[in-house]
């Protein structure tokens, strides 16, 4: 039903020397693979190189972040339509390394996901809890309350055209991944959050899990079944563990037709 997809993360890494020799390898390692759809999110500057490198092949390309603005006197902003110039597909909207650095509200992280759609790219919201609130056992409430910024302004509906990542904080570049029960627990919550207004949004819905996913632990992740694939940050930045990551996903493809 859903097809597993796996996102590379770039984060504030590489420059056009490393770029191109990390896109070549994932494309050696990556252009037979099937069962899998395969993103990389890169920093705005490289976007053009993405798709002049990425064009025509089985990889798409998209961007971290997104101006919640149409156009106008924003500076050092950057549009929707800007990322559409250059064949962006995705935009992650949300991620916790921006909510908290530079002060993200749910409100303004809602207005990026809807102008993200609205202009035909798909937006990956990204929701998750800290580890206080998770020793809190607050967890659910914590993401209910990020979902429910966009639920309660424009209805369940726009979540079927959305990815949504799961990412406890904790797990983010600390080595320390969600175990698969955990983020299972987690990815159930939401979509049953979702489907409780919107059935066929829900199960439409792919809902990737994020935080320290690496080559040993990503099949324990990925055959859970809500887990549709994964948001990888630090293993994207090497071929050989994204290409591995991007392979248990598409050979734990349990919940595709
Ligand atoms: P990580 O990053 O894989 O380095 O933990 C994940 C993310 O921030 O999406």
């Amino acid at each position: 039903m859903r097809k597993k997809l796996v996102v590379a993360n770039w984060k504030m890494h590489g420059n056009l020397s490393t770029n191109e020799a990390l896109i070549k390898a994932y494309l050696e390692r990556l252009s037979a693979l099937s069962g899998v759809d395969v993103v990389a999110c890169v920093p705005y500057p490289y976007l053009f190189q993405a798709q002049q490198l990425l064009k025509d092949t089985n990889i798409a390309w998209g961007a971290q972040n997104i101006s919640k603005d149409e156009v106008g006197a924003f500076t050092g902003e950057v549009s929707t339509l800007m990322l559409k110039d250059f064949g962006a597909r995705y935009v992650i909207i949300g991620h916790s390394e921006r909510a908290t650095a530079y002060c993200e509200s749910d409100e303004n992280i809602a207005t990026k996901f809807i102008q993200a759609q609205k202009h035909g790219i798909t937006p990956i919201l990204c929701v998750g809890e800290t580890l206080i609130e998770r020793e809190a056992g607050v967890m659910q409430m914590v993401v209910a309350k990020q979902l429910d910024t966009i639920i309660n302004t424009y209805g369940a509906s726009v979540f079927a055209q959305a990815v949504v990542s799961y990412e406890p904080i904790w797990a983010i570049g600390t080595g320390l991944a969600a175990s698969g029960e955990q983020a299972q627990s987690m990815h159930e919550f939401i979509r049953n959050k979702i489907a409780e207004q919107d059935m066929k949004a829900a199960q439409s819905l792919k809902i990737l899990y994020g935080g320290s996913v690496n080559p040993q632990n990503a099949v324990q992740l990925f055959v859970m079944q809500d887990i549709d694939g994964g948001l990888i940050g630090k293993c994207s930045l090497n071929a050989k563990d994204f290409a591995d990551i991007c392979d248990a996903a598409a050979h734990s493809n349990v919940n595709a037709q």
